[in-house]
């Protein structure tokens, strides 16, 4: 029965897993729709007039956020995932309002075609966030060399522009949802458009996709220069969207870390080369078996050293995950985080848990202490949620409780669901103090 998209969790409420660890995972588990993809492609739907469909949408709180955005801004919204459907519109609203892009950044992704569509828009600074400061200058760099206007005003971002020129743009460095916000920009601008030093994650090439099928003239998504020929108006789109990468790469390290076997269903492994390498390493088995893999590990877990990088390096958005699994280890791994400045949050937290973790500068460093303790703990961001979940069903002795899971509802469809039919011992706890 799909599910009314109407916010499941306040945020004020503050619900716990609790969780009692030492058993290995076994059976299997369907990977849901990219949040990374749902999105930004939501967001493309401002670029239209029409009715557009999203299918394989997963049930989560940054869906609602971003159906509650569409809303704002002039849109019907049914949201009942993995069904939405985003109704034809012929409204110029264009302020996306602080108290919800507060609640996720990737609001910014509005900015772009509410520009491009009506030449106009004032969305608030996403501000920084528990993992970094994640400034938006490239962003409105970007747009500035479309000729948008960009100004500050009262934390909000004001972009004005009559129509954008198509033009070449170099990102400093590759950043997802600027290279996502530019294209959605240069869809609509006048003339060509050379989007260089872009990201080249999967989810752009999905949005390239559906930006394409929408009739916008997009080519060279998932390389480094995208290039963009500028349409006079977009059509609307049905499209199902791709699987969640990261959901699938989490199950596959809670597999190896339980050392259970679990078939993961629906895992594009094509996806995850770079961090299955890495497992694989570690001495798991990942075995490929058409769109699904068998994830399991009976000997001892080895040490690997990891260094995250934009894609199709490490994801960054595995390093807490795979930490788990280094605790496990043989000897001590250097896991060096370069996409992000203030990603380790999680590693008090696994100490409280038996983890001997040393963090010095970009690097942690992780000697395997072979098995972790139940304890109380803190969630601070969406993968740090995850890992602690992980450590948890790992934990042979005592119970875990994972504090303000709010963070894990914001990208995980229904986690405890999927790892109790895995045979995890894990409830939600409802209404704790933070
Ligand atoms: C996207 O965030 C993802 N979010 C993140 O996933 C992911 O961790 C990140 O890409 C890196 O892969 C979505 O797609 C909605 P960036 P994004 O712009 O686009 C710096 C999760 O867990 N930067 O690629 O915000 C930035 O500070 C989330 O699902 C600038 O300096 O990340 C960072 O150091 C967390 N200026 C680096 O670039 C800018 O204008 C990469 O950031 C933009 C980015």
């Amino acid at each position: 029965m799909a599910r009314k998209c109407t916010p499941r969790y306040s945020w004020s409420r503050v619900d716990g897993m609790r969780i009692r660890g030492g058993r290995p995972l076994s059976g299997s588990v369907q990977v849901s729709g990219a949040k990374n993809a749902a999105l930004p492609i939501l967001c493309a739907t401002l670029l239209t007039e029409g009715e557009c469909l999203l299918g394989n949408v997963p049930a989560l709180h940054d869906i609602d956020t971003t159906a509650e955005l569409l809303r704002i801004l002039g849109r019907a919204v049914d949201c009942r995932p993995p069904r939405v459907r985003v109704g034809p519109s012929t409204a110029a609203l264009v302020e996306a309002p602080y108290d919800l892009v507060k609640k996720m950044r990737a609001s910014v992704l509005v900015l772009g075609p509410l520009l491009a569509r009506f030449g106009r828009a004032r969305v608030s600074l996403p501000g920084g966030c528990q993992i970094g400061a994640r400034p938006v200058d490239q962003h409105l760099k970007g747009l500035e060399t479309l000729g948008a206007r960009i100004s500050l005003d009262k934390g909000y971002i004001l972009a004005e522009a009559e129509r954008l020129r198509g033009a070449e743009v170099v990102f400093d460095m590759p950043t997802v949802t600027g290279t996502e916000n530019l294209m959605m920009a240069a869809a609509l601008a006048h003339g060509q458009s050379a989007l260089i030093n872009c990201a080249r994650e999967p989810e752009v090439v999905e949005l390239a996709r559906v930006l394409n099928k929408m009739g916008a003239r997009v080519s060279g998504a998932g390389t480094a220069v995208v290039q963009v020929e500028g349409v006079r108006e977009l059509g609307p789109f049905d499209h199902s969207i791709i699987s969640d990468r990261i959901e699938a790469g989490t199950y596959m390290v809670a597999a190896a870390a339980t050392g259970g076997e679990v078939r993961i269903e629906r895992v594009p492994v094509e996806h995850l080369e770079a961090f299955i390498s890495k497992l694989r390493a570690a001495g798991v088995a990942v075995e490929p078996d058409g769109a699904a893999a068998c994830v399991s590990r009976s000997g001892q877990v080895r040490s690997v050293d990891v260094t995250t990088a934009p894609y199709p390096g490490f994801p960054t958005d595995m390093q807490a995950q795979f930490m788990v699994l280094m605790c496990l280890a043989g000897g001590t791994a250097r896991m060096s985080e370069t996409v992000f400045e203030n990603r380790f949050m999680h590693v008090p937290e696994l100490g409280r848990m038996g983890a001997a973790i040393e963090v010095s500068g970009h690097s942690a460093y992780v000697r395997g202490v072979g098995r972790l303790q139940g304890a109380d703990v803190m969630a601070t961001d969406l993968r740090a949620s995850a890992s602690l979940v992980i450590a948890g069903l790992v934990a042979a002795q005592g119970e875990t409780l994972v504090r303000r899971v709010y963070h894990l509802d914001r990208g995980y469809e229904h986690m405890e669901q999927k790892l109790r039919a895995l045979g995890a011992d894990i409830e939600r706890v409802a209404g704790l103090k933070a």
